[in-house]
């Protein structure tokens, strides 16, 4: 069952609208709608806010503002993870982003709660606030650590004199702007009174993380906070942790005793989620004229939150890329009073590999070396910062795969050299490597009288196929057909879980269902072994098959729903974990990522330096697949992700106001159907990780974006001749340096 193609369990209950969603929730009674009124200032403070005739337009029930707002818990700094802390809402007078929440307004429907939103007055003291990067950018300060608690800064060797020695240099700068995750379904949450307890039914990615945040703000003993959470239409890290909507739903729904449902509506989720940070990364290398790199640096300089600092890992990813023995990565912030920086799909490899990989292009550009060539040739043995073997790298089997397939041998060798009619033709190339983690999960695993399993988490299904793969690693755990097992996902009665993120939770929520498998099986065997009428009996436990509902051993069988119903006439259940990776030495003797090779040819026009992409191929080394259907939709949404990234996403702020201009896909770009073309595929090569868990998988939900954007502005240079180093590359870049043209 593990590897097949197997559609997607769930696809009929989503084709057919069943599938709930946060906001689509009715068995807990009818609810009332509140709408977030946000603030039309960056930085002061509410002077006067009068709610009277808010409070007496129809339908209403409630205006909470910091006046009125249930007394919350403090953000605990103390506690690792943002996520897991209180997210106190509507605290005091002052005013720290554009659009912060400054009142909820409740009413009867959706409609007279957004009405009487606009009677809400607000009278502000405008303050000065920072608002632009630029400006700013060079008054930083240096966090103790990076996001993922990775190190801020690493040196190896020396830099400075390895790269003053070397024979051919690339020193440059690269930008990348702010981005939002922006899924399909906005941020929502209801919130429903049963009794003392609160149910939250939230668009979240972990479910673990928004019941104690949910309990931390409202002061409430976990156990009473109930999260549901079974259908997450997208979250790319948006949804980590939960926002405004879930505190400000919980708390009028305790206030009123009564359902209460909040939905952001797009512009709100580009002002009260969060975003990618806006980065200035100056990337150096240094190399013989063989192409082998003596010295890399990747120093990043991000904006960040004053309240709620985030530092992406912009320069973690070349930490374990390419060999060097002079080495130098740093992470810089300065704070803006804009919304917090969040992870944002890929946090830091994404930007970080769309520059460094840029720069690999240019090195070899300057060294004349194809660069697929220049990126084997640095290749290193052991994990060049770490100092520990690799447990499964296959770059570059990826690079050499991909350049097969690709047809590289025709890449245009000279920029700006090949022309059909009006279109510029250029070829782009760029590795891919993101670090594979490991974190805390525990499932339960239950076998029914009927023979039927049922899988329980509070996992979540973000979109990816988490209910399909367990449904496959369920039926094969237990030699089950697939339609006898059942998956529970998204409720925080359910054992806990690291959730849907980091590209962890294919494989943390699969390893222990397969544990949870492993001790359901011996259980059963125990049970029947030492049955005088079980046809097992006495037989060796070694020899067990278990396949189709039943046990076999030699020639002896029965089926598993006899032995449950002789031993467990209520059903029997076993649970299974997996570690924590700072648990699991594997993690510290190995550097275990996942790898690729991104490949892209790319049309200019020569007037108007429209790009086109043409095709696309992405070549990738992720360890052992669960389902090659589900994961060649992640790896293609990942390479389109980063065709964005290189040619289309940018919110800009108003230096002014601090709102983001664009907050809204007229605006904010993203790739549509148009943009792609129909020849866009993810090859995977079949592979086994045994260090990072027992299935031999790995992570695949972010290696897909590591890079892609950069083998498309790898092949508009390589169109055009014109390099742009300031993401996205936009026409009025490029179009300055397009040669002149004669025909
Ligand atoms: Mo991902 S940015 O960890 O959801």
């Amino acid at each position: 069952m593990i590897g097949q193609a197997v559609n997607r369990v769930d696809g009929p209950l989503k084709a057919t609208g069943r599938a709930a969603y946060a906001y689509e929730h009715w068995e807990a009674g009818q609810p009332l709608y509140g709408f977030i009124v946000g603030a039309t200032i960056g930085k002061g403070r509410i002077t006067r806010i009068d709610t009277e005739e808010a409070r007496n337009a129809p339908g209403v029930h409630l205006v909470m503002t910091h006046l009125n707002a249930p007394a919350q818990g403090p953000r605990d700094e103390s506690i690792p993870f943002e996520y897991w802390r209180a997210q106190p809402v509507l605290t005091g007078p002052d005013i720290h982003f554009y659009g912060e929440p400054v009142a909820l307004v409740v009413a009867e429907t959706f409609e007279q709660a957004r009405d009487a939103g606009d009677l809400v007055e607000v009278e502000y003291r405008v303050g000065r606030g920072r608002f632009d990067f630029g400006e700013f950018e060079d008054d930083v300060y240096i966090p103790k650590t990076v996001n993922a608690g990775l190190p801020t800064d690493t040196a190896v060797g020396d830099f400075d004199a390895g790269f003053a020695g070397a024979e051919v240099k690339v020193d440059q700068q690269y930008t990348t702007p702010y981005e939002f995750s922006m899924p399909i379904e906005p941020n929502a949450c209801m919130a429903a009174p049963r009794g003392e307890d609160l149910v939250v039914y939230v668009s979240c990615q972990i479910t673990d993380a928004a019941r104690d945040s949910v309990a931390s703000t409202l002061m409430m003993d976990p156990e009473r906070v109930h999260i549901v959470t079974p259908f997450v239409g997208g979250g790319f890290g948006s949804k980590l942790g939960i926002h405004s909507e879930t505190i400000l739903a919980a708390l009028a729904a305790r206030a009123l005793g009564r359902p209460v449902k909040v939905t952001l509506t797009r512009q709100q989720v580009f002002q009260l989620v969060g975003m990618r940070p806006t980065s200035s990364q100056r990337v150096r290398l240094g190399a013989g004229r063989d192409g082998r790199l003596a010295a890399i640096a990747h120093d990043v300089t991000m904006h960040t939150n004053p309240d709620v600092e985030y530092a992406e890992q912009t320069a973690a990813t070349v930490r374990s890329l390419y060999a060097a023995p002079h080495r130098l990565t740093s992470h810089r912030l300065t704070a803006l009073d804009l919304p917090r920086g969040s992870d944002v799909r890929a946090p830091g490899e994404a930007p970080g590999m769309l520059s460094v990989e840029s720069a690999m292009d240019e090195l070899a550009d300057v060294l004349g070396m194809d660069p697929v060539e220049l990126r084997i040739r640095n290749e290193p043995t052991v994990d060049p910062e770490r100092n520990v073997p690799y447990s499964d790298r296959h770059l570059v089997e990826c690079l050499r795969e991909g350049a097969h397939r690709f047809g590289w041998e025709n890449r245009p060798a000279t920029p700006a050299s090949v022309r059909e009619g009006r279109w510029l033709v250029g070829y782009g190339v760029s590795a891919a490597i993101r670090g594979h983690f490991q974190g805390p999960t525990t499932v339960r695993v239950r076998l029914e009288p009927d023979g039927t399993a049922v899988i329980q988490t509070d996992m979540t299904d973000i979109g990816t196929g988490t209910y399909t793969i367990l449904t496959q690693v369920g039926a094969e755990g237990l030699g089950l057909p697939l339609e006898r097992v059942r998956i529970d996902l998204g409720r925080s009665d359910h054992p806990s879980s690291w959730g849907s993120g980091g590209s962890w939770g294919a494989t943390n929520s699969s390893t222990a269902v397969y544990r949870a498998c492993m001790a359901l099986r011996t259980k059963l065997l125990d049970a029947a072994r030492g049955d005088t009428r079980s046809p097992l009996h006495g037989r060796d436990p070694a020899d067990a098959v278990f396949s189709d509902g039943t046990v076999a051993i030699g020639d002896a069988s029965e089926a598993l729903s006899e032995i449950v119903a002789r031993h467990h006439p209520d059903g029997v259940e076993a649970e299974g974990q997996t570690r924590f990776m700072g648990d699991d030495p594997n993690y510290s003797d190995y550097s275990i990522n996942t790898y690729g090779a991104h490949f892209a040819e790319v049309g200019v026009d020569a007037d108007t330096a429209e790009i086109r992409l043409r095709r696309m191929l992405g070549v990738f080394s992720v360890g052992r697949l669960f389902n090659p259907k589900t994961a060649r939709s992640q790896l293609i949404g990942g390479m389109i992700w980063g065709v964005g990234a290189a040619l289309e996403e940018e919110a800009v702020v108003d230096p002014r106001s601090g709102a983001f201009v664009n907050r809204d896909f007229a605006g904010y770009l993203v790739p549509v159907h148009g943009d792609i073309p129909a020849d866009i595929e993810a090859v995977v090569l079949e592979g086994y990780d045994d260090k990072a868990n027992v299935l031999g998988a790995k992570g695949i939900g972010e290696v897909g974006i590591c890079g892609s954007g950069a083998a498309v502005a790898n092949a508009v240079f390589n169109a055009t001749g014109v390099r742009v180093r300031d993401f996205p590359i936009t026409l009025e870049k490029l179009l300055p340096g397009l040669p002149a043209m004669v025909g």
